[in-house]
């Protein structure tokens, strides 16, 4: 792994993807073959996308926007994160005795989700970020979790992310992949700056994708209860807080999960050289797929 701080973090690379060693890295082949219900519902992003919001909305719609039934629960208990060691366990490996509807959460590019996932069976909702305000999101989640190499600087952070020599990859190759998969009828891709613009008409869509009836007034309480403040107050949602926070996997005195949550802190990054390298670099790989993002 290219020019981070910590030497003591180890990456694993996996079919030439970087890999944090607190995954399930041993397991991958295993995980290839996970048997996918029809009725699963795995929510897959890149990091920093706004997966834990999708998270928060799909439990909330789960439990029809009921918060007291996914009270004193984590996020990660609601949603497991499935290729993820947590302790002795791995949520893949306990997944096959859990109730049907199944939320999943993962980080999976494409090749790498369970094969009947990429063959058709189960259900995605893909969540794609414009990529500079990702990158600066995962810039400081880099401080806040110390399973992860702390960046030098923001600069050597950035070309790192460009070449893919972060955690889970390329971002463009993770996110054209599943791009990909968009007319799928298995496959929803969503975008997080469409959650900003109107939350409801994608609380709905993720709803009537699912086929899961919801009155209005179940919507109008999803809304509500996945609003950034909500999240970042609650000790269920507020990851550092939380059950996870305690378990070590965040270091609170580097910052906060909940950091800012809009859509353009990009500006405050990148200086106009790097935005204009930046963009280069993407609208190359992006422009002739058709994929196109808003900046703010
Ligand atoms: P910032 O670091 O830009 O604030 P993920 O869950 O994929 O790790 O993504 C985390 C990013 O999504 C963080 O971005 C976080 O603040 C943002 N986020 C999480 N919940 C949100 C919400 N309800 N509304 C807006 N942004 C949210």
């Amino acid at each position: 792994m290219a020019a981070s701080g910590d030497d003591r973090v180890e990456y694993y690379r996996y079919k030439g993807i970087s890999l944090p060693s607190h995954l399930a890295t041993e397991d991958m082949d295993a995980i290839q073959d996970f048997a996918v219900r029809d009725d699963d519902v795995f929510i897959i992003t890149y990091p920093k996308s706004g997966t834990a919001w999708l998270q928060r909305i799909v439990s909330l719609l789960h439990n029809d926007g009921d918060v007291s039934k996914t009270e004193l629960k984590d996020l990660d208990e609601l949603v497991p994160y499935f290729e993820q060691k947590c302790g002795d366990s791995v949520p893949f490996r306990e997944l096959p005795e859990a109730p049907s509807p199944r939320p999943i959460k993962s980080h999976f590019q494409f090749f790498l989700a369970p094969l009947q996932l990429q063959q058709g069976k189960g259900k995605v909702i893909y969540v794609a970020r414009n990529p500079k305000d990702l990158a600066v999101s995962y810039y400081h989640f880099h401080f806040l979790a110390p399973r992860l190499k702390t960046p030098t600087s923001w600069e050597q952070f950035l070309q790192d992310f460009v070449n893919g020599e972060v955690y889970y990859g390329a971002w463009h190759q993770h996110v054209l992949g599943w791009w990909q998969q968009r007319d799928n009828p298995n496959v929803l891709f969503l975008r997080y700056e469409d959650l900003h613009k109107n939350t409801k008409k994608q609380v709905e869509k993720v709803a009537e994708f699912l086929q899961w009836p919801v009155t209005p007034e179940v919507v109008e309480k999803v809304v509500e209860l996945s609003k950034f403040q909500k999240m970042a107050t609650d000790p269920t949602t507020n990851k550092v807080e939380g059950k996870q926070g305690k378990a070590g996997v965040f270091d609170s005195s580097k910052g906060t999960f909940f950091r800012k949550g809009i859509v353009g802190d990009w500006k405050s990054h990148f200086s106009d050289e790097q935005g204009q390298w930046f963009d280069t670099f993407y609208h190359d790989k992006l422009e002739p797929t058709g994929l196109q993002f808003e900046f703010e």
